[in-house]
């Protein structure tokens, strides 16, 4: 069957329907009225149920499974918008204009390109270390690579742009770097690169060289589709592609992991599952990017935080984690009693289950769908898609209406993406190129009524202890 960009359309706007009919699209009160402050509110360990701050960004109403993106149904976005126009969204506050959005994609395809920190890069065994170490280590290059933070700021503006580009920059007229890990059939590896970054000042003012504006944002949300892109393929022993600037973000990302141009398709796929990714609350990794800016760090340590945050199990990392969940349960044979025993020892099925949603996440509403279009023509896809499927269907029964546990974003995005080509090693990072726009929007609107984060933990604690010589500390003995 040959899919179109409209049968994707349709379906996103068909799973907004049901979305609606099953539970319904209500704000509550309590959680979207400004707040009087101090704010009474039940906390309960991890922070649960805690108001951080008010927000316009976004909102999740984790009772009726509804996500809005600063006015905007979720579906409504994946459906009609473009990855490019809900970045711009969700930083500025309103969909752009014609004119506005082309400046963005010219200053997106100007910052894309980050030759002087992948040159960099690639001096780390990249092949040898986590994807979203490799992204966050990119990120702090980046910082390097773009801003003058580090200089002395008694210096005029123009000696600052004139000392960091001839002295502190990493220099270009080298032009080619050693690789350390060889392509595939190549015996050695040599990375070229083409001509410095070229940067677009035609939007958004001269902030361009500091660290912790709007222009610092554009920056990491154009230049980690790049970085992750590059790091992917190192891990698979081939090299990196540079960006092509007539690409939107999402045909660019996809063109820079796989080495081809994307179809229509393919490319609205990407965008869907980027714009379905970019924001999400109070999230954990969102929660770590503003409590560094809440320092008056900046936009890349920020955002570097929130990298590290997003790559365990329980939170982003666990799109990798359900492929690997759903091939064990293809080799175990039976879904259910696969499903019995996990249960049983109290374990965390990957993929379902959420802090704020109690009913189905409208993510995966969109996703599920998108895996079925996709997998329909391969074998492997589809039977993994079976068990996925299976696995809701025992889930739901066994402890998704008594405990409010269904699939998450994480369920289906595994599916997707490797039906786009893209390495299971990959999806945190796919996830964080993604989740970058949201993570910078909340961070700029933080900071605007900034208050550095610093909550309380009970101390349950011994008092009044004296001192032991070490000598003497023998009859105490700690495990391990
Ligand atoms: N599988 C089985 N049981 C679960 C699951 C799950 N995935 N998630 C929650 N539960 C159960 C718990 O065992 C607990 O049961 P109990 O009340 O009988 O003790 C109850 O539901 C509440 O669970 P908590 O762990 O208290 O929920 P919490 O809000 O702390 O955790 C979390 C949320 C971390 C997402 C959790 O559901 C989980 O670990 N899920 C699996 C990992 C995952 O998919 N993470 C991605 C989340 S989406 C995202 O971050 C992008």
């Amino acid at each position: 069957m040959s899919i179109s960009v409209e049968d994707i359309k349709r379906i996103i706007i068909e799973a907004g329907q049901k979305a609606a009919l099953d539970t319904g699209n209500e704000p509550e009160p309590h959680m979207t009225t400004p707040a009087k402050w101090p704010l009474e509110c039940t906390v309960g360990p991890g922070l649960e149920g805690a108001i951080a701050c008010e927000s316009k960004v976004g909102y999740v109403n984790g009772a009726k499974g509804w996500l809005v993106y600063r006015g905007y149904d979720i579906f409504e976005l994946a459906a009609h918008a473009t990855y490019e126009e809900t970045a711009f969204l969700l930083l500025h506050g309103r969909l752009p204009k014609e004119r506005e959005l082309k400046k963005l994609k010219r200053k997106l395809a100007s910052y894309g390109k980050v030759s002087a920190t992948l040159r960099v890069l690639m001096g780390f065994p990249v092949e040898k270390m986590n994807p979203m170490a490799a992204l966050r280590l990119g990120t702090n290059l980046m910082r390097q690579e773009f801003t003058f933070c580090d200089i002395d700021l008694d210096e005029s503006d123009e000696r600052r742009r004139k000392k960091t580009v001839e002295d502190d920059y990493i220099a270009m007229d080298d032009d080619s770097i050693a690789m350390e890990t060889v392509p595939k059939g190549e015996t050695k590896a040599t990375y070229e690169f083409h001509q410095a970054v070229k940067v677009d000042d035609s939007y958004g003012g001269n902030e361009l060289y500091d660290a912790d504006g709007i222009e610092a944002c554009y920056h990491v949300i154009a230049a980690l589709p790049t970085i992750a892109a590059a790091i992917s393929r190192v891990r698979r022993g081939l090299m990196p592609i540079d960006p092509d600037p007539h690409l939107s973000v999402a045909a660019n990302f996809l063109y820079m992991l796989t080495g081809y141009r994307p179809s229509p398709v393919e490319e609205k796929i990407m965008d869907v599952s980027l714009i379905l990714h970019a924001d999400h609350g109070m999230n954990a990794s969102t929660f770590a990017c503003m409590v560094v800016a809440s320092t008056l760090s900046d936009i890349y340590f920020s955002i570097g935080s929130g990298i590290a945050a997003l790559n365990g199990p329980l939170h982003g990392g666990a799109n990798e984690q359900v492929l690997k969940m759903l091939e064990k349960i293809r080799s175990h044979g039976d879904v259910g009693d696969w499903l019995d025993e996990k249960l049983m020892n109290n374990e965390k099925i990957m993929g379902f289950g959420h802090r704020v949603y109690k009913a189905y996440d409208p993510r995966a509403r969109v996703l599920e769908p998108l895996a079925e279009l996709l997998t329909e023509n391969h074998e492997d896809g589809k039977s993994l898609l079976r068990i996925a499927k299976r696995l809701e269907s025992e889930m739901i029964d066994r402890v998704g209406k008594s405990k409010g546990i269904f699939p998450n974003v994480d369920f289906y995005s595994g599916i997707v993406y490797t039906s786009l080509g893209i390495p299971s090693d990959m999806f945190t990072s796919v996830f964080a190129v993604g989740r970058v726009s949201g993570w910078t929007a909340r961070v700029l609107e933080y900071l605007n009524k900034n208050r550095i984060f610093r909550p309380r933990a009970i101390y349950t604690g011994d008092f009044n202890k004296k001192y032991v010589p070490i000598e003497e500390r023998h009859r105490d003995s700690i495990p391990g």
